[in-house]
């Protein structure tokens, strides 16, 4: 299948290989991220589990059909947002068959990367949306309309650009003369403000991500999620996440302080957290599992990728204070 998808589904062999140790044979997994259906396709064909595959693209219902098709029930799909697991869990009662494994693969698909009217590259030169569910603000809005205050806040906070101040400055200057409404157009100017010679990682990919990360509100959608893993998951099952950035997988790390009893700086904005005295989660991965050189040689994209991977006890959630199932 993944051929034509032309997706290679990053530490897979990981997280399949994990799902045998940890006993996962069948039950429910989700496929939080379900993407062009590498995993998803991967867990129905080496597991006798159902998978419940999430997305908030409409662009990828083609490839749900295709799996529907070929695993009819053991496959549902659903064209939500993370922040909207507990929601389908809760309502439709989906969570009566046991959820014993939740997987998340953050960040865009080839799909979405490749498609230039997407506007997520700016490798292509397509109109600056980089919306993943295909509504809401654009990234022609913040980047025509927000202050350069704003601006370099985004850039800053979401991106780690440390010439965010420059970089809003010159987009501001830029639009004064004209409306930005371009990728490449808007990659220009971002390198333009950026001093130093040519690098290797091109001077607009930080701004570009920051960009994403805003428009889709990524922190709070994963954190939301990872809040329904520990809802939802079944004593023993397994939460898996691949981050490919440091501000993704701190948003794990801290979710998962927060379960150890340990902190309850990061998410209270969220949820009022409980006074638990017991893991909701055993850290299974202390470092994160990384891609061999191997798969790193096949597939570049995968080398920032990191898999952290955690184990449902029986205690109480820290965010709704229920025992796991
Ligand atoms: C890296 S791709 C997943 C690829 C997939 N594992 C595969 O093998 O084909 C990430 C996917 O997650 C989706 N996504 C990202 N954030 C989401 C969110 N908050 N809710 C639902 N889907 C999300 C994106 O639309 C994208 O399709």
């Amino acid at each position: 299948m993944n051929n034509f998808l032309e997706h290679v589904p990053v530490l897979l062999n990981e997280i399949l290989e994990n799902l045998e140790k940890f006993n996962i044979t069948n039950g429910v997994i989700i496929d939080a991220t379900f993407g062009l259906g590498g995993y998803s396709n991967a867990i129905l064909e080496n597991t006798n589990c159902d998978v419940y595959g999430f997305d908030r693209d409409p662009e990828v219902l083609k490839y749900a059909n295709k799996l529907k098709e070929r695993y009819d029930n053991r496959f549902t799909f659903f064209q939500k947002k993370f922040s909207e697991i507990d929601d389908v869990l809760s309502k439709q009662n989906y969570s009566k068959k046991k959820i014993k494994g939740m997987i998340f693969d953050l960040g865009v698909s080839n799909l979405q990367l490749t498609e230039k009217n997407r506007g997520f590259s700016f490798k292509f030169d397509g109109p600056l949306d980089m919306r993943m569910s295909k509504e809401g603000i654009k990234a022609y809005d913040i980047i025509n309309g927000y202050s350069a205050e704003k601006l370099a806040k985004i850039l800053y906070n979401f991106g780690d650009e440390i010439f965010s101040r420059r970089v809003a400055s010159n987009i501001v200057k830029s639009r004064e003369i004209n409306a930005i409404s371009s990728t490449q157009e808007l990659a220009n100017i971002i390198r333009k403000a950026i001093p130093g010679r040519k690098k290797k990682i091109d001077k607009a990919t930080k701004s570009f991500q920051a960009i994403r990360m805003f428009i889709n509100d990524e922190l709070t959608e994963l954190t939301k999620g990872l809040i329904a893993s520990e809802k939802f998951l079944t004593y023993g099952g397994i939460l898996c996440v691949v981050s490919f950035h440091s501000k993704e997988d701190r948003t794990v790390k801290n979710f998962l302080n927060v379960c150890q009893g340990k902190s309850k700086l990061f998410i209270s904005k969220f949820l009022p957290i409980q006074e638990n005295t017991k893991k909701s989660f055993e850290i299974i991965t202390k470092k994160p599992i990384i891609p061999s050189p191997d798969e790193v040689k096949i597939n570049y994209k995968s080398r920032s990728a990191k898999l952290r991977i955690a184990k449902r006890t029986k205690f109480n959630a820290f965010f709704n204070n229920e025992a796991a199932a």
